[in-house]
């Protein structure tokens, strides 16, 4: 029997009380206008939520409109991700007290690393994984201060698992799961100088595909066919019609709600059960199969390599070299 690796982040002063759904709670979702992020405004506002804050650059999507019309605790407001840290302050600021945060707004990218320029990587970064840490270092702070909150993230599976022509893409999610889960465990350092419980809970769910508006742009340099990848325009067309293939929406927004509620959260939660049975089970899976770990944090690691009994934990971290899906 192995321990369960996400028992080391248990924050030791809190009991991560369920996070009751009343209408005195505010939920903000990135990318609220569209797919994973249209379904799980609806969802938080269907359950009765007290504001659901839906944030795009353009809020004036038929699809929202009409939500809103159903359900008026539903708040469009209109924010580029990629806008000012000022600009991103103001806007939280306005939000009052914010006890979920849903960042789900994403960019893609297709095509072979030398394909993109430059600045097309750098685009794609300030959308998934700049402007979210300008989001969180502006709504941290009032989590810190009411000791409660969760920040939950829509990140891929392609994070952790790679599969083809998607490489500035898989790097910018799991930048930013990296980044989570290290304030994850910076938050475990701090509850424990502080006198009362912090509950602030941090997750990421890993969607596999879901049919959406989901746009990639291929690579401006166009290099295809005739730099030697004979399998891009297959595998282009491949991913779009996988895309429109892909689980609803609904299942995403099913999953973040069901996380927001729970008592204990995993931090890396596959959104696709076909993804499990991929590679993602071997790089960041839980050994005993059922759920995906932690991972190894460095403070822990000698821990880990003193109990005899971790072993099998640090081998199946460290299978990284694991073969394309395709
Ligand atoms: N669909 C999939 O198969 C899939 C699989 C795994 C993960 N994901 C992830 O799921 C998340 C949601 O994507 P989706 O599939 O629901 O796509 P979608 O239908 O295209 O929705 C994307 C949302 O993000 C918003 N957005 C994009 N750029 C933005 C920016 N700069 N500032 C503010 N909002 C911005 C869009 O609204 P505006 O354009 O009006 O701003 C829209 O509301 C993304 O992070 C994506 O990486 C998707």
């Amino acid at each position: 029997m192995h321990p369960n690796v996400n028992s080391l982040f248990a924050h030791p002063k809190s009991e991560l009380p369920k996070i009751k759904s009343n209408n005195a709670r505010t939920v903000v979702v990135t990318g609220g206008s569209s797919g994973i992020g249209l379904a799980t405004v609806e969802k938080f506002a269907s359950e009765g939520y007290g504001k659901v804050f839906a944030l795009a650059r353009n809020v004036n999507r038929p699809e929202l409109v009409d939500l809103v019309k159903k359900y008026p605790n539903i708040h469009p407001f209109a924010l580029d991700v990629t806008s000012s840290e000022e600009a991103i302050q103001e806007a939280i600021k306005s939000f009052g007290k914010i006890d979920i945060f849903i960042n789900n707004a994403g960019s893609g990218l297709i095509g072979t690393a030398e394909s993109f320029s430059i600045e097309q990587i750098r685009n794609l970064y300030e959308v998934n994984y700049f402007g979210p840490i300008k989001l969180i270092q502006a709504i941290l702070p009032g989590m810190r201060a009411a000791k409660e909150g969760a920040i939950l993230n829509v990140s891929s599976c392609v994070s952790l698992a790679p599969d083809l022509l998607q490489s500035p893409y898989s790097g910018s999610k799991a930048a930013l799961e990296h980044f989570l889960a290290q304030i994850n465990f910076d938050l475990y350092k701090y509850a424990q100088n502080i006198a009362e419980p912090l509950n602030i809970r941090i997750a990421n769910i890993n969607p596999g595909f879901v049919s959406t508006n989901f746009k990639a742009p291929v690579g401006s340099k166009q290099i295809g066919k005739e730099g030697g990848y004979s399998f891009i325009e297959a595998n282009i067309a491949r991913w779009n019609d996988s895309l429109h293939k892909g689980q609803s929406p609904a299942d995403s927004a099913n999953l973040l709600f069901e996380l927001a509620h729970q008592e204990k959260c995993n931090f890396w939660n596959s959104a696709d059960p076909r993804v499990l049975d991929g590679n993602a089970k071997k790089i960041y899976h839980d050994p005993t199969g059922n759920q995906y770990s932690h991972g190894v944090s460095m403070a822990k690691y000698q821990h880990l390599l003193d109990d005899k009994n971790n072993s099998e934990v640090l081998s199946v971290q460290n299978e990284k070299t694991a073969p394309s899906l395709m």
